[in-house]
């Protein structure tokens, strides 16, 4: 067993921001981080287009970039923390800076800002293509310095631990559930061990694992989203799942490879299969519209032409500069063969950012006691019911901020649970048939790409909900039977996801930001979030 003051899960931008925090402020407590494969595997590590912040007060404002998100978000953004977020912003972006973490400067050393979808200023602060590796990048080394940081890696979380590992009955209408700590499954010893601590931050990220087309690495399963509504506490407005236009298409291969949507930024048009640039017929915005309007149109223009692409064209773009922003894409369309300069590049929408998750409010508390969340498993208003670009970096480190002084104001006042159980593992059997698992996880991203993706209908959400129910009763059996591995505990959250999007999708009556249904095209005039 360990005991830790902090017990931080996950290790991008959202987990670090915390951990560094809490150890320069209490040298002499223990903050222990975990991380289900190496530590900087995240999302984090693949975020490209870079950070959204009001930088530049002689073109841009708060009001601008709070009107932007807002007009993104389509009604369901909570108002004040939109503007808590961009308003507190800069300050956490000038913190990074100083841990070190180098944006892009012009030729006179000024920032050099680029711009994305939904954004009326230039206001994303980038490196390169490669933002997210630079922000992780700087954190790390800064963390490093901290004595009293303890990184795990290899350690899968597996459950929170709550009152009803004390025999308790917790149910959704239990009003002080309160975590006590977790079970972790150690892979460097293959054991389940039990981590107790007086603070737990979420910070496990998203689930695009839960779609056959994802750009999100093999790490992100929706296990933070999972456990939250295992333990009964509140998880909103799943059904919001952000597509991301441009993934580069390449068939069979998984993740997706971004292209950044600051090269349509930066001049790239949107092309059908005939060479025509689509864009102007759907939005005035044209390749710069918020990102649903955009995946919509994409995905109309395949399947009217009967395509499994269309075509982003960098052709007309200065090649100098073009190498100079995007190196990383320039090398990774070379590798298959195309010259962006000489040819368009093959892209379709993919699975790209949860913007749901586990309630929070202003401070990220969770609806559990002692268990904040931030980062993209959070849900804490600011997204609404579609995430403006580069926002999600923002967010993530403005809540690790709050977070971290919110918890100031308890962690004296907490005490460690000592009376825990162990793991019980009885009657449970080594896997004997991993097909089992490998097969459920394909089938999985088969339903919810092809019911639950870019266009809803009812038909489709009853059809997916009644394969979930299957694949959920297949799945606790094996769960029940069987020892635990990362794949296993992988495949059960992501089906919890999986239904949690599905009964969003259906509860909500209506067409709003990413959700797109053709049973019930008009919004609705109520404005409602839906808490599962
Ligand atoms: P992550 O960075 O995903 O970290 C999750 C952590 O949780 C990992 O350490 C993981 O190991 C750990 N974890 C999860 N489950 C468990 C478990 N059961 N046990 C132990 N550990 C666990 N956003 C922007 O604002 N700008 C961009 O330019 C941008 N570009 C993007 C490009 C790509 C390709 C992708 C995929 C996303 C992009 N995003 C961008 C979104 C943004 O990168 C993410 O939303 C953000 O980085 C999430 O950070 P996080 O700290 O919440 O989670
Ligand atoms: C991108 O670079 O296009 C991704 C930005 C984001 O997801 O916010």
């Amino acid at each position: 067993m360990i005991q830790t003051d902090f017990l931080v899960i996950g290790s991008g931008i959202a987990g670090l921001t915390y951990a560094l925090k809490v150890a320069q402020k209490y040298p002499e407590k223990t903050i222990t981080v975990i991380t289900k494969t190496q530590t900087d595997e995240t999302n984090t590590k693949y975020a490209q287009g870079g950070i959204a912040g009001v930088w530049d007060e002689t073109r841009d404002s708060f009001s601008k970039h709070i009107e932007d998100t807002l007009i993104a978000g389509d009604g369901l953004c909570n108002k004040e923390i939109v503007e808590i977020v961009v308003k507190e912003g800069p300050e956490r972006i000038r913190e990074i800076i100083e841990y070190g973490a180098a944006f892009d400067k012009d030729e006179a050393g000024i920032y050099s800002l680029g711009k994305e979808g939904g954004h009326s200023e230039n206001r994303i602060l980038h490196h390169k293509d490669v933002t997210g590796m630079e922000m992780e990048r700087a954190l790390l080394s800064q963390l490093s310095a901290l004595p009293n940081i303890q990184l795990l890696n290899h350690c899968f979380v597996v459950d929170l631990i709550t009152q009803h590992h004390l025999g308790y009955l917790v149910t959704k209408s239990t009003l002080d559930i309160t975590c006590y700590g977790v079970y972790v499954l150690n892979l460097q010893r293959n054991q389940i061990e039990k981590i107790v601590a007086k603070i737990v931050l979420l910070a496990t990220g998203g689930c695009g694992q839960a779609y056959r087309t994802t750009t999100n690495p093999k790490i992100a399963t929706g296990d933070g989203v999972a456990m939250v509504y295992r333990a009964k506490g509140k998880i909103e407005n799943m059904e919001f799942i952000q597509f991301h236009p441009t993934a580069l298409y390449e068939p069979g291969v998984s993740p997706s490879f971004l292209i950044t949507e600051a090269v349509r930024g930066d001049g790239g048009i949107l092309r059908n299969k005939s060479g025509e640039a689509f864009m102007e017929k759907y939005d005035s915005r044209k390749d710069l519209a918020p990102r649903d309007i955009v995946a919509r149109a994409i995905d109309n223009e395949m399947k009217r032409t009967g395509t499994e692409y269309v075509y982003l064209d960098c052709r007309h773009m200065d090649k100098e500069k073009f190498i100079h922003h995007f190196p990383n894409i320039y090398q990774k369309c070379l590798m298959i063969g195309i010259d962006v300069m000489q040819q368009m590049i093959p892209v379709a929408p993919a699975a790209h950012y949860s913007c749901g998750g586990i309630k929070t409010d202003e401070w990220g508390r969770t609806s559990i006691r002692n268990l904040y969340a931030c980062g993209e498993c959070a849900s804490t208003g600011l997204h609404g019911a579609n995430r403006l670009a580069s926002n999600s970096l923002l967010e993530a480190m403005v809540f690790g901020h709050r977070c971290f002084l919110d918890s100031c104001e308890k962690i004296d006042q907490l005490s460690f649970m000592n009376s825990l159980p162990d793991w019980n593992a009885l009657g449970t059997a080594e896997p004997r048939e991993m097909i089992l698992i490998t097969q459920s996880l394909k089938e999985l991203q088969q339903i919810m790409s092809d019911y639950v993706g870019i266009v809803r209908t009812d038909v489709r959400l009853s059809r997916a909900m009644k394969r979930l129910d299957l694949l959920f009763e297949e799945t606790e059996q094996l769960y029940r039977s069987t020892k635990v591995s990362p794949q296993l505990c992988e495949l059960r959250n992501l089906i919890t996801v999986g239904y949690l999007i599905v009964k969003g999708a259906q509860f909500r009556k209506e067409s709003r930001g990413l959700h797109y249904n053709t049973d019930h095209q008009e919004k609705s005039a109520i404005l409602q979030n839906i808490i599962l």
